[in-house]
């Protein structure tokens, strides 16, 4: 596509006007948890029984595209609300197609289902993304150290486990999310024990591994780096309720922090973004909880200070709040240095803020973020999902107008942010 045909597209496509300097009061209700829902919905592969998922964010668009994955294997999915349905009683295709596939990374997640269940599976490699090149070699390893026979065939991932799969042991080099979650999903049903060590910490994990119990698996230890699973021969069904989704109460938290305000944030967890809050509230917010609510302040009047924050895997600070927290530091006062050590390539969102008037100087993995009086509204559009919302939220404290480009981005993770900012007092709106 030439230059100008690609900017007579962007210019067609949805975007979001945001008028900035309006402080925020009010309430939002915060979503079930997309990076548990989506895994939620693959372990359904794992029974022929039915899963039932409540507080589900089925309005995201990642989930809507893995249903159309999970229709293609002939999962039975029914969405209404925040409630979902499925029933894979039988599963007629064991196929993911490179095209259902690149559209959302997350689908790797069907292959230690279908491979467990089904004892083989051929699942697209996803590829690069705009956040790094993010392979899935220990996704690939720790199903071999599970009895796995895979190879890799023009751009797939053939996986066969003949008389189904083995107990075993498996290190990740690496904590992965995603690797954790797909090696867990396929040792529920292999023959043995199985023990996974150097896991992932992160809540959805634990949330994914309480809804495999419930359908009759038997692991435990899942939040903390070592699992075990002990495979049983079928699992059964379940229902299961997502717990909220801590990013998106991250990013409402830094949206009233920067306007200044409060939000009450409904359904919320602080357990599930302490290391961000306690950053946050060193910045200068105030944050209590009053049951299932997080009540989040700021006194307009008073300014907001740098902090230096380091992404690292759960407990520590989520990477999927760095974006976010760099916006909140390009008015803050003073400097701060934002370190992000999980992607290679998360920056994006830099000149975006850059473009708006911030002071920001990229050395390696580090950003250092010197505070400035104001930014200014400009026209912006980013590459994913964090760094589009990061750049939603600069608009929020900008002078004048801000117009954010390619929004499907952010429309993948977020659902109606527009409104839900509205209701609060923001002048922002989604135009087509
Ligand atoms: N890695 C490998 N090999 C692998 C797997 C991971 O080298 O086989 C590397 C990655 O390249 C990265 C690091 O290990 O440098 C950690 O990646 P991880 O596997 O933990 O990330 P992920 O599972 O692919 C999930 C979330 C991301 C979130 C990260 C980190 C889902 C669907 N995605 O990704 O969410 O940033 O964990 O917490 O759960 C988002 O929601 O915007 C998002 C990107």
């Amino acid at each position: 596509m030439s230059e100008a045909q690609e900017n007579t597209q962007t210019a067609s496509m949805p975007r979001i006007l945001v008028r900035g300097g309006k402080p925020l009061y009010g309430e939002i209700k915060v979503m079930g948890a997309k990076n548990a829902a989506l895994k939620l919905i693959c372990a359904s592969i794992l029974s022929s029984e039915p899963v039932h998922l409540t507080n589900c964010p089925n309005k995201i668009r990642d989930l809507q595209s893995l249903i159309v994955l999970l229709e293609t294997f002939g999962v039975s999915c029914k969405l209404d609300e925040d409630k979902a349905w499925l029933h894979a009683k039988n599963i007629t295709n064991t196929r993911a197609d490179y095209d259902l596939v690149r559209k959302m990374r997350s689908s790797i997640l069907v292959l230690g289902p279908l491979l467990a269940r089904c004892h083989e599976a051929q699942v697209s490699l996803p590829g690069g993304c705009a956040i790094g090149t993010r392979p899935v070699d220990f996704h690939i390893e720790g199903l071999k150290a599970l009895g796995a026979d895979i190879t890799l065939e023009e751009g797939y991932i053939i996986a066969k486990a003949k008389g189904g799969l083995k107990g075993g042991k498996y290190i990740f080099p690496k904590i992965s999310h995603t690797g954790t979650e797909n090696v867990m999903m396929a040792a529920t049903l292999a023959k043995g024990t199985t023990v996974l060590a150097n896991c992932a910490r992160e809540p959805e994990v634990e949330d994914l591994a309480n809804l495999l119990n419930a359908m009759g698996a038997k692991i435990t230890g899942a939040g903390t780096p070592q699992i075990t699973i002990e495979g049983v021969e079928k699992l059964g069904a379940a229902t299961h309720r997502v717990l909220p989704d801590r990013i998106e109460t991250g990013t409402y938290a830094v949206a009233v922090a920067m306007t200044g305000g409060e939000l009450r944030l409904k359904n919320a967890r602080l357990d599930l973004w302490a290391a961000a809050a306690s950053k946050l509230e060193k910045a200068g917010a105030t944050i209590v909880e009053d049951g299932h609510d997080l009540i989040i302040s700021r006194d307009p009047k008073t300014p907001l200070n740098c902090v230096d924050i380091m992404t690292e895997p759960f407990p520590a600070f989520p990477t999927d709040l760095q974006a976010q927290f760099m916006a909140m530091l390009t008015t803050s006062n003073g400097a701060g240095m934002v370190t992000e050590t999980i992607f290679e390539n998360r920056f994006m969102h830099v000149p975006e803020l850059s473009r708006m008037g911030a002071d920001i100087t990229v050395q390696g993995n580090s950003a250092l973020v010197r505070g400035v009086k104001e930014l200014h509204g400009a026209e912006v559009m980013a590459t994913d999902l964090r760094a589009s919302v990061a750049l939603v939220l600069a608009g929020l404290v900008a002078t004048g107008e801000t117009t954010v480009n390619r929004i499907y981005h952010l429309e993948r993770g977020y659902i109606d942010i527009c409104g839900k900012l509205a209701a609060c007092g923001a002048d922002i709106e989604r135009v087509s």
